[in-house]
């Protein structure tokens, strides 16, 4: 299991790059599927609370902050859309369209949820519980955050 960066100067450090996506198993039968998650044995965090975002509105997008300690992994359970990741110097976009990968988004980062299709579940998986001091909602606070001053 990989480690990541914790301290908060590491955090500051943590790029779109640590933001990994992790292929998951999956127990097929003709029944269906089936895929299993437990805290750190297949994400390297202990899993603390679970939510899903679903009936988003065509055109609507999610997110638009980052978090200072909490990890996340982040599945299309159903349907599809993209994960803007943005570090402060780098950004990428990921689309999640496979209920058997999910992608770990690592503390520091900023986030925005974009692009849902018809339907579609987002499942995220959380490695603390709802603490509004861990969110950074503004851009440019993240910047100053990023940059340690
Ligand atoms: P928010 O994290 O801003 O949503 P998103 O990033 O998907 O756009 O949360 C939306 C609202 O839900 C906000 O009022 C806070 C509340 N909320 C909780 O009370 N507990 C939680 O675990 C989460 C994720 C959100």
């Amino acid at each position: 299991m990989m480690n990541f960066l914790n301290s908060e100067a590491e955090m500051r450090q943590n790029s779109v790059y640590d933001c990994v996506i992790l292929p998951l198993n999956k127990i097929h039968n003709r029944a269906g599927n089936i895929t299993i998650i437990e805290g750190m044995v297949n994400v390297p965090f202990d899993v603390k609370r679970v939510y899903y975002l679903y009936d988003i509105p065509g055109g609507e997008s999610r997110g638009g902050h980052a978090h200072k300690q909490l990890m996340q992994l982040i599945i299309a359970a159903s349907g599809s859309f993209d994960v803007l990741l943005d570090d402060g110097v780098n950004k990428k976009i990921v689309t999640l369209n496979r209920p058997n990968y999910g992608l770990l988004v690592v503390p520091g980062i900023w986030r925005e949820l974009m692009e849902f299709s018809s339907g579609s579940i987002c499942l995220v998986l959380a490695s603390e519980v709802y603490t509004e001091d861990d969110y950074i909602r503004d851009y440019d606070e993240f910047l100053i955050f990023k940059n340690g001053n």
